[in-house]
């Protein structure tokens, strides 16, 4: 059984510890580890074959695999910290990865380990991958989020954007990809992503919009290329835990997790 070690137990690494608790991923869970003891605790509580809380090293130590589940500026040290033991990586906080991108390929291909980012929040990265395989001309990211969703984001508060006054889907932010993940760290993994599967951060456009008349996090991906035109939009439900990440999020993680430990395996 693969022996796994989730870092970080905010709503989507307890997500993940349920999904290898409860037997929904082929996988041991073996131990957790958080910043924040109570949240490790309270999440080692409520699972049938509570794992260990361990020190980061040595959960590292004890795993074949680590799943980051943490912050944007908490990951590069995770990710470093699982490639430099050999150790595999599922990285969440993919905006997190693109600032330490070169590092860690390095440090996996020294360490023969592997970085694997989910397709996280979004849809449609296996025929963005596929399209890449050709050239691409064009991809842009709209995402449109209740405004409670953005609060507290680096450009929100610089700009003194007023979420609470909103009162109508209102564009808050359109940029180069590279500049949207620092702008809002929490929100624009996606963008990351997409920007990993498809034609890079600088190039890749990211619209953002802060929309009070709805209470999904929206995600539409527009490319264009050799290959012809994608459209896909994805309405998902905001986590209970955290509005700023969406369910699907966790889920996509599961299904990668699953994904690894199967015999058959579907899509690109
Ligand atoms: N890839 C995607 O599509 C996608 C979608 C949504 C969120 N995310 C990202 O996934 C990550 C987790 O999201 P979440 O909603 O579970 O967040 P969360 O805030 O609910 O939980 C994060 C947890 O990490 C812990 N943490 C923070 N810094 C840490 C550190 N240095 N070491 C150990 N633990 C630490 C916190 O205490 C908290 O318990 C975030 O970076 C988020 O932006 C990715």
């Amino acid at each position: 059984m693969l022996r796994v070690g989730v870092v970080g137990c905010g709503a989507i690494g307890s997500e993940i510890a349920r999904a290898l608790d409860s037997g929904l991923v082929r996988a041991e869970l073996i131990g957790i580890h958080d910043a924040r003891i109570d949240a490790a605790g309270q999440l080692a509580r409520s699972l049938r074959r509570p794992p260990r809380i361990l020190p980061l090293d040595q959960l590292v130590d004890a795993v074949q695999l680590v799943v980051e589940a943490t912050a944007k500026d908490a990951a590069p040290p995770i990710i470093r910290a699982a490639l430099e033991r050999g150790r595999d990586v599922v990285v969440l906080s993919v905006g997190g990865l693109l600032g330490c991108l070169d590092q860690a390929c390095a440090l996996a291909e020294t360490h023969g380990a592997r970085i694997y980012v989910p397709t996280g929040a979004i849809a449609g990265l296996d025929a963005v991958k596929a399209a890449a395989v050709a050239k691409i001309d064009r991809v842009t990211l709209t995402t449109r989020k209740p405004p409670r969703g953005f609060a507290g984001a680096p450009y929100v508060v610089a700009k003194g954007i007023d979420l609470a006054s909103v009162r109508e889907p209102t564009p808050i932010f359109s940029g180069a990809a590279r500049d949207a993940i620092p702008a809002f760290p929490a929100n624009v993994n996606v963008a990351a992503a997409l920007s990993l599967a498809g034609i890079g951060a600088d190039a890749t456009r990211v619209q953002i919009v802060a929309d009070p008349t709805s209470d999904k996090n929206v995600h539409e991906i527009e490319v264009e290329g050799e290959f012809g035109r994608l459209a896909i939009r994805i309405e998902n439900v905001p986590s209970p835990a955290n509005p700023k990440t969406s369910y699907m999020a966790a889920l996509s993680a599961i299904a990668l997790l699953r994904r690894l430990t199967a015999t058959l395996v579907v899509g690109t």
